[in-house]
């Protein structure tokens, strides 16, 4: 489809391998005069085998795109597939299957159940679903992500990093082909933040794993192959092996044009902080 020659479009793998892919992605919030264009027209290839972070101010649009590239959420126009298979258009129980067999979740909060143990809540999703897991690949899982000795605890008598241990591997106990992760560092100490981000490079390195992560933290992003980086619902620019300083760098220019828009509209709030713990809702 594209040529050697013409310019690298922000978002665009060169050639195949998409874990998941979107074209024209749109989605619009209300209607008439409150519509929000939270996705405007996004083209975008997520990379198999890869660590795929997101980033932008907040409110650009980063939780909308994870939603409707994980079919959690309908689009208002354009496609989007996971692997060979579109799902927009796909009917309701066909979407939550796919998404059942082949797409982990991880958000900000764990979503741990109280009352069961680390193990049972590992897996819950596949219990449900009726699946048996690979009971091979589940103890591969259970022991890179250190949880060993604490299948028996209830997520009360874990640390809120163990929580998120557990979570992700709930996320990666029936081997999905995807992981879409949604500040899964944002509830948690940067100890925990940097061992949850460790987890997720190691699965991608040793077990194969798709990870898109949303995050604002330039210092979680350096874990990643590959930033997106959102603005006002577009994919506005990328970059390859991020570090922190310049991830951070390329986010200080968002603020940048934010504080000359709002000098201008007169609003004078000044630009967003931006960095490791900015409160971003
Ligand atoms: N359910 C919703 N209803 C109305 N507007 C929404 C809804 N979800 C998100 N939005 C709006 O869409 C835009 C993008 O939101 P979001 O994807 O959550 O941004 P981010 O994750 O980058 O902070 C924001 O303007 C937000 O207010
Ligand atoms: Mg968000």
């Amino acid at each position: 489809m594209s040529t050697p020659a013409a310019e690298h479009v922000p978002g665009l793998a060169p050639a195949g391998g998409s874990a998941a892919r979107a074209r024209g992605l749109t989605k619009a919030y209300g209607s008439g005069e409150t519509t929000v264009l939270a996705l405007d027209g996004v083209d975008v290839d997520i990379a198999r085998g890869r660590f795929t972070a997101v980033m932008g101010p907040s409110g650009s649009g980063k939780s909308t795109l994870m939603h409707c590239l994980a079919g959690l959420d309908t689009v208002s126009a354009g496609q989007v597939w996971l692997g060979d298979t579109e799902i927009t258009g796909l009917k309701d129980r066909e979407l939550t299957r796919l998404r059942r067999d082949r797409i982990g979740f991880m958000f900000q909060s764990f979503n741990l159940i109280p009352t069961l143990n680390a193990a049972e809540n590992i897996t819950l999703p596949m219990d449900i679903a009726g699946q048996k897991p690979d009971q091979a690949w589940l103890d591969q899982v259970i022991d890179t992500l250190g949880l060993r000795d604490r299948l028996k605890h209830r997520p009360a008598q874990l640390s809120g990093g163990q929580q998120q241990r557990v979570a992700c591997a709930r996320a990666l106990a029936s081997r999905p082909e995807l992981i879409f992760a949604d500040e899964p560092t944002g509830n948690l100490d940067s100890r925990a933040g940097l061992e949850v981000l460790a987890f997720l490079r190691e699965a991608v390195d040793s077990l194969g794993q798709t990870v898109v992560m949303v995050t604002h933290d330039p210092g979680a992003a350096a874990h990643s192959d590959l930033v997106l980086f959102l603005a006002d619902g577009r994919i506005v620019d990328e970059m390859r092996q991020p570090t922190a300083e310049a991830v951070l760098e390329r986010m200080k220019r968002f603020d940048v044009i934010r504080a000359q828009f709002d000098g201008e509209s007169g609003d004078g709030s000044g630009p967003a902080a931006v960095g490791a713990g900015s409160g971003e809702k």
